[in-house]
């Protein structure tokens, strides 16, 4: 078969929708949207959607590939900050259940578009809630000076705008405060900022129905094998226990990574393996185009030699791709059973960003995916 490509293991996929289902439905009024940014591999879609969740989505673009999958348009939401008038336009014609909004000349936009469609648009309010997520800078999204949401103090003057505004129809706040978080402690942060920020809204006589919390839940990197499934019953309790619903009021969340990432692993094939003064190179014929995470976070895949003889020594490799970059890199001193030419090696927990984030540099083609 030909190197690279991503495969997803279905068990697994299934197992971990599992586990989302049966913590969510726990406790009353918790809705589970996919993050579809994750990963939009049409198999992995297609179980996503049967097992019941809604779609986030933060381009129009995503909002078709949903709508294409079969995901009932009730059951999806938009986010992003710069949204464009034909995307908005899309999701106004689909009626999609919410707008994630994160300023106010988008709220007058959407407000403008809706009414010349004769529309009411479904809106929430994403709040920059000023929490520290503890993550990596690139991924980290609701510091005060990051681009994301609206400050918390320009609020309350937004949400009295939204309800002069005749063709929006406020249903609440949106919030996410960043990705890859295995600390569960800023969601608790998030969730007092919340319950301030509610009452403080309930005090001039706003209501809202619901209340999106975004995604960011991690998985473990390190050990895929032992921890396969992220522990989806901590991350909803925390929730349960610290945000202090309303009567009746919806708990969105908008969970990618985790729902994705451990069923995925990129596969790719050694082509060379060179020695170097003091180092040993492991050459794939996967790089940087395939799974950019490395290069761009210095994440780390758990590398494993699939192929090697059983027993063989172990070895230290750099382990690197074929292209033209020295960021092309997938690990440095790993200790990898003798390996050689021809060996197949998967780079784990690559379900989730790894595919979707592939590109045509150096005029290779982005990698298929094998579904098993
Ligand atoms: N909701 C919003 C508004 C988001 O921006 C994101 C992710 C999510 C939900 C889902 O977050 P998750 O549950 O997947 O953490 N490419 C990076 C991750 C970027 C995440 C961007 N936003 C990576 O490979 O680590």
């Amino acid at each position: 078969m030909q190197t690279p490509f991503y495969y997803y293991d279905k068990k697994l996929l299934q197992e971990t929708l599992d586990v989302i289902n049966r913590e969510a439905s726990r406790y009353a009024g918790f809705h589970v949207h996919y993050a579809v940014k994750a990963n939009v591999d049409s198999t992995v879609l297609g179980m996503i959607n049967a097992a019941g969740l809604g779609c986030d989505c933060v381009s129009g673009w995503e909002v078709d590939v949903c709508l294409k999958a079969g995901f009932p348009a009730s059951r999806v939401v938009f986010a992003g900050v710069g949204k464009s008038d034909w995307e908005i336009n899309r999701s106004l014609d689909a009626d999609i259940a919410c707008f994630n909004v994160e300023s106010a000349p988008e709220l007058d936009v959407i407000n403008e578009l809706a009414k010349a469609k004769g529309k009411v648009a479904r809106v929430a309010l994403r709040v920059n809630p000023d929490v520290d997520a503890h993550t990596h800078r690139y991924i980290t999204t609701g510091l005060s000076e990051n681009k994301f949401g609206i400050a918390m103090n320009m609020l309350d003057m937004i949400v009295q705008h939204a309800h002069t505004l005749p063709n929006i129809q406020f249903e609440g706040l949106h919030f996410h405060i960043g990705s890859q978080l295995l600390d569960l402690e800023p969601y608790k942060r998030l969730c007092e900022r919340i319950n301030y920020l509610q009452e403080e809204l309930e005090g001039k006589g706003v209501r809202m129905k619901s209340i999106n919390v975004g995604g960011g839940l991690g998985c473990d990197y390190v050990s895929p094998d032992e921890n396969p499934i992220p522990d989806f019953a901590s991350y909803f309790r925390i929730f349960a226990d610290h945000l202090a619903l309303r009567n009746g009021q919806e708990l969105h969340f908008e969970l990618g990574r985790s729902v994705v990432c451990q069923c995925g692993s990129l596969i790719s094939r050694v082509l060379y393996v060179k020695e170097g003064n003091n180092k040993k190179f492991v050459i794939l014929d996967a790089g940087m185009s395939d799974l950019i995470r490395p290069a761009l976070y210095q994440a780390h895949h758990k590398i494993e030699n699939l192929t090697a003889a059983p027993g063989s020594l172990k070895e230290k490799y750099d382990v690197v791709g074929p292209i033209c970059e020295s960021s092309d890199t997938f690990g440095e001193d790993e200790l990898l059973p003798t390996t050689r030419r021809g060996d197949l090696v998967a780079l784990r927990s690559a379900g989730a960003y790894g595919q979707i984030m592939s590109s045509n540099y150096n005029c290779r083609p982005t990698p298929p995916s094998v579904v098993l």
